[in-house]
């Protein structure tokens, strides 16, 4: 049986549902049993814990043979040890391999306010003794449109201190995709892939991609950081001014510009394109355009 994490988020519900279609036996770990009924396909097993209830998650975990850890989010100290934890039950619960989420830019010269809980997290895996496979993925087409296109979406400026960095953006669905792969034929050792887009693109194509998608005009300014810092600290609770803004400065040290050919591999089919992405992402949801 595979257990995913994070099963009622986006990523974590749609590999429930792909390996679900695959013919796999599932659980899904959930906080809130009568909330995740309804997000959930029907007759799906639910193990209930928190990240921070060790106890629970040595249950959650018990005589389960594939753990998919979706990444934890919030205060990098938080999430650092939502991921220990995790790792540590599933170690004691001799899971035999487990599917990580991670992210592209887990340097030690990274600027990024979450690289070093990422590379925690990925060094207690290798050194787990479990067999796992880091998903190494690129900044999600969804993130991109939701935090930094559409609230731009009325003054038509998009001002980052990205300078000219490059991303090569992939969507969310893309990555369940590719997630529910491994997970489905679990390695026998440690791997790590890097999951991405198949172009990578500047700020500049990026806001031309969305004015083309809204039919309204965007164009990038690449600003200084102080300037993004006091425009997103009006709008978002920390850390996430800092956590983005440390993205951004992560992506003009041109960290996030590797383009990788392992999602193809992994599911045999291309990468959803940036544009394909919005066109979807847009058509779906007609209020915000
Ligand atoms: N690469 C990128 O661009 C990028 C961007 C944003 C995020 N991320 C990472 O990708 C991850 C998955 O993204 P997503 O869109 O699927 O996230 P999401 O929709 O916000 O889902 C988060 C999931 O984590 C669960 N969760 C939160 N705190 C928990 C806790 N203390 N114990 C157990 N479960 C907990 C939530 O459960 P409830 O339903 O109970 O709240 C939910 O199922 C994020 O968590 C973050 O680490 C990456």
């Amino acid at each position: 049986m595979i257990l995913v994490t994070g099963a009622t988020g986006h990523i974590g519900r749609a590999v429930v549902r792909r390996l679900v279609s695959l013919g796999h036996d599932v659980a899904a770990m959930v906080r809130d049993v009568e909330a995740a009924r309804l997000r959930l396909p029907s007759g799906i097993v639910m193990r209930m814990a928190d990240y921070d209830d060790v106890a629970a998650l040595g249950n959650a975990f018990a005589g389960i043979d594939g753990l998919v850890l979706i990444s934890s989010d919030g205060e990098a100290t938080t999430v650092l040890r939502h991921h220990t934890n995790a790792i540590e039950a599933a170690v004691a619960a001799n899971i035999r391999h487990i599917t990580f989420t991670s992210i592209i830019d887990i340097d030690e010269g990274s600027p990024f306010y979450f690289a070093p809980v990422y590379r925690d997290a990925e060094t207690r895996l290798a050194l787990s003794g479990v067999p796992s496979t880091v998903l190494r993925c690129g900044l999600y087409c969804d993130f991109i449109l939701e935090y930094w296109l559409d609230p731009c979406r009325t003054s038509g400026e998009l001002a980052l201190p990205v300078g000219g960095g490059r991303v090569a953006p992939i969507s969310r669905d893309d990555v369940a995709a590719a997630v529910a792969a491994v997970a489905a034929r679990p390695e026998k050792s440690h791997a790590t892939y890097t999951i991405t887009g198949d172009q990578a693109l500047d700020f500049g194509k990026i806001a031309a991609a969305y004015g083309q998608a809204m039919g309204r005009q965007l164009r990038h300014r690449a600003c200084a950081k102080n300037e993004y810092l006091t425009s997103a600290s009006a709008r978002l609770d920390e850390p996430w001014s800092h956590a983005f803004a440390t993205l951004c400065a992560s992506i003009a040290e041109d960290r996030y510009s590797h383009v990788s050919k392992d999602f193809t591999d992994i599911t045999c089919q291309a990468p959803e394109s940036f544009r394909d992405f919005l066109l979807r992402a847009t058509s779906s949801s007609p209020a915000q355009i």
